[in-house]
């Protein structure tokens, strides 16, 4: 698409040079943030060919509890079995293909009736009757299309892509997070955000401080970047991230630098001094804390648009506590959230600007570098 006549764009060499070395890299070309053509590669290149992030377990315990999740332009139903198993398909009868569940999450859902012509199917998929078919017709072989899915850590990843590696080995080197009993956590507040800014922006700013002095001065108060030499190397296939340290007598990020909230039990003393980010590619972001896990996921939804989910998870203590109130730590990132959005959609008015040219790291944008390397290899695959 973007090679025209056998020339290459200059655009594309753009890219090239995003994937060179950290010290003469340059950012990436605009084109990558503005064009529907690029959104509809990535659609179809990551969104559905990457595990993505879609859920918590948590959220979902009983059988027939669902939720849809439209993953680069499908919709698909995900849903726990009779069995306990979480199951996802698309969210498609195999009659004459009708959409079948319109809500964005139910409960003691008993089967899935077509609304169209009453086909019914179990909650494993199985087509369980379709009317007047007919003795010649097979039920065995019209059951949903399934779509991959895998828990990691309390996680529900989803992949649209039969051939794709398994979870397990995608997610192989992610640090392990076991310590944060992550499946045991429950949602504490949850709010989406809808940014003006392209998806990769929202990567990237999450993946640096650079910005922090300027624009956090409630986080710049709390908390301190440390160098690349002290947090030592944290990058791998799927994520990159690095710690930041809590100031002395900082007990967690939030507006008070107080915690109110009980710590993550078992966690060490030197584990209660920092806060970890990741971005596990292509969307999410993940920050264990001492006391709860903040997670944003990105989904496109422009070129120029993106909607960010955002979760804050405490410890089921917590949770059930009749005094629980995470206002202190919700506000802290509800703030920061809002400055940084700020901030991507003032980015994003730049970079499709035909005054933008790709520009220096810094050396504390090491993140950003390593998350654009990732993101130029696997476009220049695609093109
Ligand atoms: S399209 Fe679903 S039953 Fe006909
Ligand atoms: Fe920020």
């Amino acid at each position: 698409m973007a090679i025209e006549g056998g020339q290459q764009l200059p655009w594309v060499a753009h890219l090239e040079r995003t994937r060179g070395p950290f010290a003469e890299a340059r950012t990436l070309p605009g084109e990558v943030y503005g064009s529907d053509q690029i959104l509809q590669l990535e659609q179809r290149g990551l969104f559905a060919r990457e595990w993505l992030c879609v859920g918590r377990e948590a959220d979902f315990p009983a059988p027939g509890d669902w939720f849809l999740r439209d993953v680069a332009g499908d919709s698909v139903i995900v849903m726990r079995g009779r069995d306990g198993e979480i199951r996802a398909f698309y969210n498609v009868c195999r009659h004459r293909g009708s959409r079948l569940l319109d809500e964005p999450r139910g409960q003691g859902l008993a089967r899935i009736v077509c609304p169209y012509h009453a086909w019914s199917y179990q909650l494993d998929g199985s087509l369980q009757q379709a009317p007047r078919m007919g003795p010649g017709f097979c039920k065995e072989e019209h059951g949903l299309v399934p779509v991959r899915s895998g828990l990691h850590e309390g996680f529900i990843f989803l992949n649209l892509d039969p051939q794709a590696q398994p979870l397990e080995r995608y997610l192989a080197d992610l640090p392990d997070l076991t310590r944060f009993r992550m499946p045991q956590l429950r949602r504490g507040r949850r709010i989406e955000y809808e940014v003006r800014a392209n998806w990769k922006l929202i990567c990237e700013n999450y993946s640096e401080c650079y910005h922090c002095s300027l624009a956090h001065p409630q986080l710049t108060r709390i908390s301190e970047q440390i160098s690349r030499d002290e947090r030592g190397q944290d990058i791998g296939a799927c994520f990159n991230g690095g710690p930041m340290k809590l100031r002395d007598g900082i007990e967690t990020m939030s507006m008070s630098g107080r915690s109110n909230l009980p710590t993550i039990p078992g966690l060490s003393l030197e584990d209660c001094r920092y806060v970890h980010y990741y971005v596990i590619y292509p969307n999410m972001l993940l920050s264990p804390h001492p006391d709860y896990v903040l997670v944003h996921t990105a989904w496109p939804l422009a070129p120029d648009r993106t909607r960010v989910e955002c979760e804050w998870l405490v410890t089921a203590e917590a949770l059930a506590a009749k005094d629980f109130d995470p206002s202190d730590v919700v506000e802290f990132w509800d703030v920061t959230n809002r400055q940084d959005w700020a901030l991507c959609e003032r980015a994003q008015a730049g970079v499709t600007s035909r005054g933008y040219r790709p520009g220096p790291y810094q050396s504390s944008e090491d993140c950003v570098h390593i998350f654009d390397r990732w993101y130029a290899e696997r476009l220049l695959e695609l093109l």
